[in-house]
């Protein structure tokens, strides 16, 4: 294959060997990874409890690829400062939780970060209207959050297109990064981008990535997949 799109792969570290976590980062990386997807979940918002703040400020000690920071947790509004100060270069927070999602994502880039929105697979596309314009990313999930390795929903591509296009309406197509998480594997990615190179920018994927026997051939088979 000659052609390889520029869609990033965002690969999740809770697929990683959390005893090794910093030789888990440079082989990532050496495999070529474009970003670390970094999965916060407080047992509240979604039913299981991950990690936090001092464990993030570790990994940023160590990576030198951009810190895709999603957080799963019930009061974004409160906590989201802390995890840019942590080292978040994206910060994804649900639209669910956050009670002023606008308000948000500003303080999230006027500390210096991108700021990102994320729904669950039940929560209806219409709820981001309004929000899209003032998002740096948004993040679709295509599994309902909570852990890795669950089968990729058959309704996700339909929704990821109906997000490119609403990005593409309002004219901010251009610079939103659209993301996809939950299930992404070589046959995923390409149902999502069967629908047009266009209506995804970031793969992430968890399993199919730090689970590989080769991680850069997965890695590099994600960004191939079409
Ligand atoms: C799920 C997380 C995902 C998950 C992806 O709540 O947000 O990032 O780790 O893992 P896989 O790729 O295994 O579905
Ligand atoms: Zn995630």
């Amino acid at each position: 294959m000659t052609h390889t799109s520029d869609v990033l792969v965002s690969p999740s570290i809770l697929s990683a060997d959390f005893l090794h976590l910093a030789e888990e980062i440079s082989s990532i990386e050496l495999a070529g990874a474009d970003w670390h997807h970094i999965d916060v979940m407080d047992g509240h918002f979604v039913p299981n409890l991950t990690f936090g703040l001092p464990i993030i400020r570790q990994i940023k000690s160590v990576a030198t690829k951009p810190l895709d920071v999603h957080i799963m947790v019930d009061n974004p509004d409160e906590v989201a400062a802390s995890y840019v100060d942590a080292g978040a270069d994206w910060l994804t927070f649900h639209v669910e939780a956050s009670k002023d999602p606008v308000a948000l994502a500003k303080a999230i880039q006027a500390k210096g970060a991108k700021a990102g929105i994320s729904l669950r697979p039940a929560t209806s596309i219409e709820s981001l209207k309004q929000l899209l314009p003032h998002m740096d990313l948004v993040l679709i999930m295509s599994v309902n959050p909570g852990f890795g390795g669950q089968a990729f929903m058959a309704d996700a591509p339909d929704r990821i297109a109906a997000i490119a296009a609403m990005a593409e309406s309002a004219g901010i197509r251009q610079r939103i990064k659209i993301s996809v998480d939950g299930g992404i594997n070589p046959s995923t990615a390409k149902l999502v981008r069967a629908r047009g190179v266009d209506v995804v920018d970031v793969l992430v994927a968890g399993t199919a990535v730090y689970g590989a026997k080769d991680r850069r051939q997965a890695i590099t088979t994600l960004k191939e997949s079409k």
